[in-house]
This record gives structure tokens, C-alpha cells and sequence, in this order.
């Protein structure tokens, strides 16, 4: 089956790899079909998932931020016990929002922080700024702009670092990727230094499914959204409205999967990468994955990556887990 053909008047420089440009050409040249969902985060992409957080199918955002508002100062003796001062660096922040219950309660409980946010949306660290200075003034935030994979804060030598990764990020990650991230993670931690990780637990299979396919249709656009940002940034002609999002959930693997579905056979052209691609009716691009998780495989994981696995903070009404990883 013929699917990536040269478009005929172009060429382009082969792109550098880990930018959007090379991720797009060799996920769109690759069957099947699959886009990395760390794209979907531009300035729409993050305002999106702000309002899927609010959605009333989408569990973990309120069960993760009950759990931290819960268990802030066992969290606080766990992940950084003793009175060092604490560099609280939180790997893809987001809007950070459930974190400022957490900094506040720590501050409450008279810990010394500094708050380091780092994504790779510089839109997302600009609107979490402004809103940390209004609402913890006396919160010192660093932002850092970069990606998780590559950049981390020089630690300092009188901080304990402890790491947060939370709204079940790993989970995105495939397997190899998770171990390659949390060994990363490792490495760069110190001995009493921490990682906190929030994931989720596998349940119900119509509770996992319905937070990935919400009849309001703003997963479904924020799926969407992904193809308009290759327009802009790639000179696609995708028409996003020739596709359609598609979720699943696999109990067995314990895998959430989000897919774009082309509606009919046609091509679609990029100017920036000088390619077309072919698509036929009813073909996927897969954009993302979210694996559920057990104790059991998240205690080999974290040990296998060289962390000790310390306290385990469980919401069993919709299973989900806040986990402190002790680099010793
Ligand atoms: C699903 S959101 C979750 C935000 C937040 N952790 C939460 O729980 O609400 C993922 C965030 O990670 C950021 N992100 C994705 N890939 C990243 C990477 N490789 N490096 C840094 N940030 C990344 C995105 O920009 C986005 O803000």
C-alpha cells in the first residue's frame, strides 16, 4: 500500500530530530499512523485541556487534587521530611492549579519553598505566573521553560529537590519511555531527594472510557486542534473537519488510546516538510495513550529505575494514587 509520496515541486532540509517538524514526518510516514500528544499543547491546546480538567467525566483532575488537598502534610513529612529548604520542581505543570493548594498547605505547615514550574508551553508558564502572584504572593516561582526530556535546574547544594509529575503524565508514556523517565529523573536527583508521581489506577472501564470521550465534545476538539497546529506550523492542509476523534480503552492492557479517524480517502500536503500523505477511509492517527495502573507494576517500575517506593496515598472510591519515590 502506497501511503507517503514526495510532493513533486518541493524539497526540504530533513528536520532536526525531537522538533515538531521531524516528529510529524516520521509519525505521519509510519503505520500505523501516530502523532506525539506532547503537540497537542499550544495556546488553544492548553486553554482546552484547562476546560477538560472541569469536565464532569474527567475523574482525575478532581480526584488527584482531593487527594493533595487531603494528604498535603503527610505528602510534606513523606516527601521531604526534616526543615531543608525545598525546591518543588514540577515537571509538565500545566496551569498548575491543583499545585497552589499544595504549596499552600506546605507554607502553612511552615516548610521553606521555592516553586519551579517547568513545561514546554511557554503560554502555559505566563498564565500560571500571573496566577500564582495573585493568589501566593509570598510563593518565590521560578518558571523554567523547556523539555522534560532534556532541561533540569541546576540544584542547589542547601535545597532538597523533591520532583512532582503529576495528572498521570507517565501514563502517556509507553512503557520503555516511562523507565527512560523516571531513570532520567533519578539521575539527576540526589540521596533524600524526592519524586512524586499522581496515577491512575485501573477501574471501571466505562468510568476510564468517559473521561476520554465527553458528549460536550471539547476532547474531541482538543484532539482536533493537533491538525490545526500542523497547518500553522508545517503549511498542512489538513481539514480537520475530514477527521473525527476516536477513544478507546482496553482493560486487558489497561490502556487508554485517543485516535484521529480520516473520514474519507484523501491527501493531505505539507509545504514546510515538502511531503503529501495519503489516507484511506476509516484510517487512524494514533495521539495518545494513557495506561492505567497496579501497586504491584508501579512498585517494579519505580524500584527497577533505582527510587525506593515510599508512601502510597489511594482514593479507592476511583482509584488513583499519589506515590512518593525516595532516591536513596
Ligand atoms: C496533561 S497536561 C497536565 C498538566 C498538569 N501536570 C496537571 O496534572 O494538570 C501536560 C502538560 O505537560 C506539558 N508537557 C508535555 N510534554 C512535555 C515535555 N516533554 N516537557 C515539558 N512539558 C511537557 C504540556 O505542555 C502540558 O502543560
Amino acid at each position: 500500500m502506497h501511503r507517503v509520496r514526495e510532493a513533486p515541486a518541493q524539497s526540504a532540509p530533513a528536520p532536526l530530530p525531537g522538533t515538531l517538524a521531524h516528529d510529524a514526518l516520521t509519525g505521519l510516514s509510519a503505520q500505523p499512523k501516530r502523532l506525539p500528544s506532547k503537540y497537542f499543547y499550544d495556546t488553544r491546546g492548553s486553554r482546552l485541556f484547562e476546560q477538560i480538567m472541569r469536565l464532569p467525566g474527567y475523574y482525575p483532575t478532581r480526584v488527584e487534587a482531593a487527594l493533595l488537598r487531603t494528604h498535603a502534610e503527610a505528602l510534606l513529612a513523606e516527601a521531604a521530611p526534616g526543615d531543608a529548604p525545598i525546591e518543588l520542581l514540577e515537571l509538565g505543570c500545566g496551569d498548575g492549579s491543583k499545585t497552589l493548594t499544595l504549596c499552600r498547605a506546605w507554607l502553612k505547615a511552615g516548610a521553606t519553598l521555592v516553586y519551579r514550574p517547568m513545561d514546554i508551553s511557554p503560554q502555559a508558564l505566563d498564565r500560571l505566573g500571573a496566577r500564582m502572584a495573585r493568589q501566593l504572593p509570598l510563593l518565590p516561582v521560578r518558571p523554567l521553560c523547556g523539555d522534560y526530556f532534556q532541561t533540569w535546574p541546576i540544584p542547589q547544594a542547601h535545597r532538597r529537590q523533591v520532583a512532582l509529575f503529576l495528572g498521570s503524565n507517565l501514563g502517556n508514556f509507553t512503557d520503555a519511555e516511562a523507565h527512560r523517565f523516571l531513570r532520567r529523573v533519578r539521575v539527576h536527583l540526589r540521596p533524600g531527594d524526592s519524586l512524586v508521581l499522581g496515577l491512575d489506577l485501573r477501574k471501571d472501564p466505562h468510568t476510564v472510557l468517559a473521561a476520554y470521550d465527553d458528549p460536550e465534545g471539547v476532547t474531541a476538539a482538543f484532539n482536533l486542534n493537533l491538525l490545526t497546529r500542523l497547518n500553522r506550523e508545517l503549511g498542512m492542509d489538513f481539514v480537520p473537519d475530514a477527521f473525527r476523534h476516536y477513544a478507546s480503552y482496553c482493560p486487558l492492557q489497561g490502556v487508554a488510546r485517543s485516535y484521529l479517524v480520516s473520514q474519507a480517502q484523501q491527501t493531505v500536503h505539507s509545504r514546510v516538510l515538502g511531503r503529501a500523505f495519503d489516507f484511506l477511509a476509516g484510517e487512524v492517527i494514533h495521539t495518545e495513550q494513557s495506561q492505567k495502573y497496579e501497586r504491584a507494576g508501579v512498585q517494579a517500575m519505580v524500584e527497577a529505575c533505582g527510587f525506593a517506593m515510599g508512601a502510597w496515598f489511594e482514593d479507592r472510591a476511583l482509584p488513583y494514587a499519589l506515590v512518593v519515590c525516595r532516591a536513596e
